[in-house]
């Protein structure tokens, strides 16, 4: 197959093109490298059926320009502003990367002619939500975050596109993903924090938030299986480890990886921060029908993450 993927140069996006292109496909990569990394396409690089774009997605004669020279079977669209947390700082941006962003990928599909997308949504969709497991068509009325929103948003363009041009629409609502190439997140935040001073570490909220969370291997395995088993028309599936991590442990099992005791000081409060939820746990009976199983535990998805930035400190800037 040909596949484009916007964000190619990030985290998920990067894993996903290396395992595109393992498993024989041609990939053209879509990204102005605002969060992404020369060195998460090093691999990539080498291979003859890899191609790389530097642009912006909101770009419409760039994007659609690298489409038609591409002609893609499949679009995954990933490029986003990933960052939750500081979406009340800069309010337009989330609106502009992640929903005018995705109206721009999906309108050069319709131009050039590709009808095959699948995009990454979030759990953060579903708000503050009253049912555990959270299931696809759990009620959400309320938005707690503009990223949130912005990607709800992106979600109805997928939907509107898919029913107005025949295109198949496959989105993803994912939990925190953790593993290699990981950049953001509270994994993250914890070990620089420690690196810098490991006598202490400051934790947003009071440390019993309640996460789900995914290695990013078997979030590919998910993406895989999903578009093996595509359909014309939109479709949703929540993807995430049925298991959930208190960030209190999260903190012990980065802290035992690191060797370091710290005192650890609670901000306070149920939620880490504006838009934070203090609970994710997606019910994933969906993609699992599908044949889909999450491999790697939460204990060793962190300690994978953690391994992986003391292995490349340069992330740390
Ligand atoms: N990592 C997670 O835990 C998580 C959870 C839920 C959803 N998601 C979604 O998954 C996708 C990938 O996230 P990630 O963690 O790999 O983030 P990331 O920041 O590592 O990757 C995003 C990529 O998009 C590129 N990009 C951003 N704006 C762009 C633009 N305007 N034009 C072209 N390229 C642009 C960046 O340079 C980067 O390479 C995003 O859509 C994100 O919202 C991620």
């Amino acid at each position: 197959m040909n596949l484009f993927v916007t964000g190619g140069a990030g985290f998920i996006g990067s894993t996903f093109c290396d395992s595109a292109l393992s498993r024989g496909h041609a990939v053209t990569c879509f990204d102005d490298f605002s969060t992404g990394k020369e060195l998460f396409l090093a691999e990539a690089g080498r291979s003859d059926r890899f191609r790389l774009v530097r642009a912006d997605i909101r770009d419409l004669p760039q994007i659609h320009g690298a489409m038609e020279a591409a002609r893609p079977d499949w679009v995954a669209h990933f490029a986003a502003n990933a960052d939750v947390r500081r979406g009340t700082e800069r309010t337009r941006r989330d609106l502009e990367i992640n929903t005018i962003g995705t109206w721009t990928v999906l309108e050069a599909m319709r131009l050039a002619g590709a009808s095959r997308l699948l995009f990454t949504s979030t759990g953060s969709v579903y708000g503050e939500p009253a049912v555990f497991p959270t299931p696809e068509d759990a009620p959400f009325p309320e938005q707690t975050s503009l990223y949130g929103a912005s990607k709800l948003a992106g979600e109805g363009l997928v939907s509107a596109y898919s029913h107005g041009f025949g295109m198949t629409g496959v989105v993803f609502r994912l939990v925190s993903v953790l593993g290699p190439r990981y950049t953001h997140g509270h994994v993250f935040d914890f070990v620089r924090g420690l690196r810098r001073d490991p006598t202490r570490l400051d934790v947003l909220g009071d440390g019993n938030q309640t996460k789900s969370y995914l290695h990013v291997q078997d979030l590919i395995a998910g993406f895989w299986t999903a578009i093996e088993r595509a359909r014309p028309g939109p479709s949703v599936y929540n993807i995430g480890h049925d298991d959930t991590l208190i960030v209190r442990e999260s903190v012990r099992i980065i802290c035992a990886k690191l060797g370091v005791s710290p005192d650890v000081v609670y901000g306070g409060g149920t939620r880490g921060w504006v838009g934070d939820s203090p609970r994710i746990q997606l019910d994933t009976r969906k993609i699992r029908a599908l044949g889909w199983a999450p491999r790697h535990g939460l204990p060793e998805a962190v300690s994978d993450t953690v391994e992986y930035l003391l292995a490349n400190p340069e992330l740390f800037g």
